[in-house]
């Protein structure tokens, strides 16, 4: 059994990441993923910087969301079409439940940046086993967007420190 929750080691022993393409809805409603984000969020935290960002992708902006990574993705492959492009659409709709985890590392801060990034990873995990705690199945992708100079822009990021999208989902 994937994802046993009946108890904290059980789920450890037993998680597993979803496949994005395959979750279908309901995903969480708006209390559920605060609730989830919350959770998340209690992460070690070196200095209590909050070192990241969790961006949500409401579903009416999800058309908004893939022309971004297709003008990007044009702007950094001329020429780019077909097939591509409709893959950067699937990836922008999939999933019922879509958040953006971006590394916002303080700068000048005594506490290294490795410290930092490494937090800001550790909260992606805590929202996979938080979303796995409320029900649903999670998963953490990166994709070339994670890397995008032109979407980690859109999205006020250092494209440097730019990690994971991650979609949950039922
Ligand atoms: C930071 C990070 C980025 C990832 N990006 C991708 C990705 O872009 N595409 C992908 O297929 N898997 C990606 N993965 C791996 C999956 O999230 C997942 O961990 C993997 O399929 C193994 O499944 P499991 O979590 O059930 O062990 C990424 C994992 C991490 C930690």
């Amino acid at each position: 059994m994937f994802n046993d929750t009946s108890s904290l080691k059980s789920h450890l022993a037993t998680r597993r990441s979803g496949k994005a393409r395959d979750m279908v809805t309901p995903g969480p409603d708006t209390d559920e993923l605060r609730a989830i984000i919350e959770l998340a969020l209690r992460t070690p935290d070196h200095g209590k910087l909050a070192p990241w960002r969790i961006i949500t992708i409401a579903p009416e902006q999800r058309d908004a969301f893939a022309a971004l990574l297709k003008q990007a993705w044009v702007a950094e492959n001329p020429g780019a079409a077909g097939m591509d492009l409709s893959a950067l659409d699937q990836f922008a709709h999939q999933a019922p439940t879509l958040l953006l985890l971006v590394s916002t590392p303080v700068a000048g801060s005594k506490i290294p940046l490795w410290e930092q990034q490494m937090s800001a990873g550790a909260v992606g995990m805590n929202l996979l086993h938080a979303a796995h705690a409320h029900g649903y199945v999670g998963s953490w992708l990166t994709g070339w967007a994670a890397f995008s100079p032109n979407v980690g822009a859109a999205f006020a990021a250092d494209t440097d420190e730019t990690p994971p999208g991650r979609e949950i989902s039922s």
